[in-house]
């Protein structure tokens, strides 16, 4: 499935691109895909990362990658994404990442997000927390804000081949936090502690979802709330 959305999503690339790349499983098969084109079709494309992980991948495929602290107009931008709800409201950052995703999601001129039908849930927070990415001196200072705006569980990120913490790429620290209730209004309100660098919460984001099902993949956009669905390639 993630295969098959990648695939889809490395065709819409068009020679002289600038684009955002996104960070996760999903994402690199994207970049790798992309730098098979770049190969095969000579294609001169520019990429600006979200993540080391990424910058080194896409460096391997072939794709200029870019220092994301200029200014450089990004044509477009693509990501996965751990969870979207039926608004494309969406839950990311299972990989840390998603602090510079947002930055890059917000500079690009067009924002796509490719996942696969098991992303797709009725209610946020149904499979995964809000990972909060905190400032490491506010940690007790944003853990009691968290629960004032309803967290029922805050579990601080612990790595797996280091002993201790999660440190993003930032020098920060992540909060998984789960809410019984997550709003649209929350990421906003998450983003007004003292401490909070950002979250994993993108709201109204406006984006494309490039969804993969068993019967096919599909371009999905809302308009005016309205979804409209278009079928870019049948099983085969
Ligand atoms: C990285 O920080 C995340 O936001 C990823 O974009 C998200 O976790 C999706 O990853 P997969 O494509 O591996 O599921």
């Amino acid at each position: 499935m993630k295969a098959l959305v990648a695939r889809a999503l490395a065709k819409r690339v068009q020679d002289g691109d600038v684009i955002g790349l996104g960070s996760g499983s999903t994402a690199e098969m994207a970049i790798d895909q992309i730098g098979q084109r770049v190969k095969d079709e000579k294609l001169s494309i520019a990429g600006v990362p979200t993540s080391v992980r990424t910058a080194i991948i896409a460096a391997e495929a072939g794709i200029d990658v870019r220092h994301p602290v200029p200014r450089l107009a990004i044509d477009w931008a693509f990501d996965g994404a751990d969870e979207v709800d039926p608004n494309f409201d969406m839950i990311k950052g299972r990989g840390a990442a998603m602090l510079t995703e947002k930055i890059i999601s917000k500079r690009a001129k067009r924002f796509v997000v490719i996942v696969s039908e098991d992303k797709i849930v009725k209610k946020l927070g149904e499979l995964f927390p809000v990972p909060v990415e905190v400032i490491p001196e506010a940690l007790p200072l944003v853990e009691d804000g968290l629960r004032a705006l309803g967290a029922t569980e805050i579990q601080l990120r612990s790595a797996t081949q280091k002993y201790g913490p999660v440190i993003t790429e930032h020098k920060n620290l992540i909060l998984d936090t789960k809410f019984e209730n997550i709003v649209p209004e929350l990421e906003g309100e998450i983003n007004k502690l003292v401490g909070v660098v950002e979250s994993g919460l993108f709201t109204n984001c406006n984006q494309e979802v490039l969804l993969a099902k068993s019967d096919g993949v599909w371009s999905q956009k809302l308009i005016n709330g309205v979804l409209q669905e278009e079928l870019l390639e049948a099983p085969e």
